[in-house]
């Protein structure tokens, strides 16, 4: 139950910080052009795990990854205040065109979980370069946590009982999948109702925008986002190992619209078993058209 994570970046770092703090691997290596950085990641997070669940937590250049059956790619930059994601496709591209081949060869057999932005042209471009792995992006599991803690909130429950898939391009142009939210059980709009809360379409702007603009306000903040799409890269390397079969909206090839965009999928041991298609209204399958048309023009940029 290896995993390799490249880049030991603040997400690599984290996501490797939270797969050992869950239990999530056995083994756990980091890799970086800064071999460095990668080394003293690996001894502080190494130092948490006989306080929590025991990994051997390394780091080593590429043939470390040896062995792996998840390795997350976390390499490349990421966005400054101000900056959008699209904006580091050709610097990051350019990265994964060195990355992504050394990881192939040394972890043959393992599945490639890409977290670098943007997310999703960069997926479709390791699907490029490691014929024959599983690839998957973290597309927009993270976004789908920041929509059910936001109604969550408005509900007063727990984010958990909380059900909703954002679908689409893990960016601007992301489509909430409004008509198949539901909260214990019941569509939004009749939990609300039932619990004499406020539903208005204000209130489902206000929970659109804070979905779509939370990087960038916690970018503002901060500079950089790294504890929620840690543990969402945490949560689906597990999957992986577990074949758990959870259904999560990852990032991938997608026939139908000629791009790699999250759909809930049914994540497994060899990587995505299925897709499935929410049932959507006519204006949110517009809306998932136009996100298409978006990353479509990412990846004709990169001459894929
Ligand atoms: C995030 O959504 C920046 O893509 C990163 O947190």
């Amino acid at each position: 139950m290896k995993v390799g994570v490249v880049g030991a970046g603040l997400v690599g770092a984290t996501a490797a910080y939270a797969l050992t703090l869950r239990g999530s691997c056995s083994a756990l290596v980091l890799v970086d052009q800064d071999g460095d950085r990668a080394r003293a990641e690996a001894q502080d997070i190494a130092h948490a795990a006989p306080i929590s669940h025991g990994a051997r937590v390394s780091s080593g250049d590429y043939p470390a990854l040896e062995g792996s059956r998840v390795v997350i790619i976390a390499a490349g930059a990421n966005q400054k205040p101000g900056e959008g994601r699209p904006e580091l496709l050709d610097r990051n591209a350019d990265i994964f065109r060195q990355v992504i081949p050394q990881v192939a060869a040394h972890a043959p057999g393992a599945v490639l979980l890409i977290a670098t932005n943007p997310v999703d042209a960069l997926t479709d471009l390791a699907v490029r370069l490691a014929p024959g792995h599983a690839v998957m992006g973290s597309g927009t599991v993270l976004d789908s946590a920041r929509l059910r803690w936001l109604i969550a909130q408005h509900a007063g429950v727990d984010a958990t009982n909380v059900h909703g898939y954002v679908l689409g391009e893990h960016g601007d142009s992301e489509v909430i999948a409004w008509s198949g939210v539901t909260v214990a059980g019941l569509p939004v709009a009749d939990f609300m109702a039932a619990r004499g809360l406020p539903w208005k379409p204000e209130i489902r702007a206000g929970i659109e925008a804070g979905t779509r603009d939370a990087a960038a306000s916690i970018i503002g903040g901060k500079r950089a986002t790294y504890y929620g799409i840690g543990a969402a890269l945490a949560r689906i390397a597990e999957r992986i190992l577990g074949d758990r079969r959870a259904v999560l909206t990852v990032s991938a090839p997608t026939p139908e619209y000629g791009v790699s965009l999250s759909l809930p999928r049914v994540v497994a041991a060899g990587g995505i078993e299925a897709s499935v298609m929410p049932l959507l209204t006519g204006d949110e399958k517009a809306a998932l058209e136009r996100s298409a048309a978006v990353l479509r023009a990412s990846v004709e940029r990169l001459g894929l």
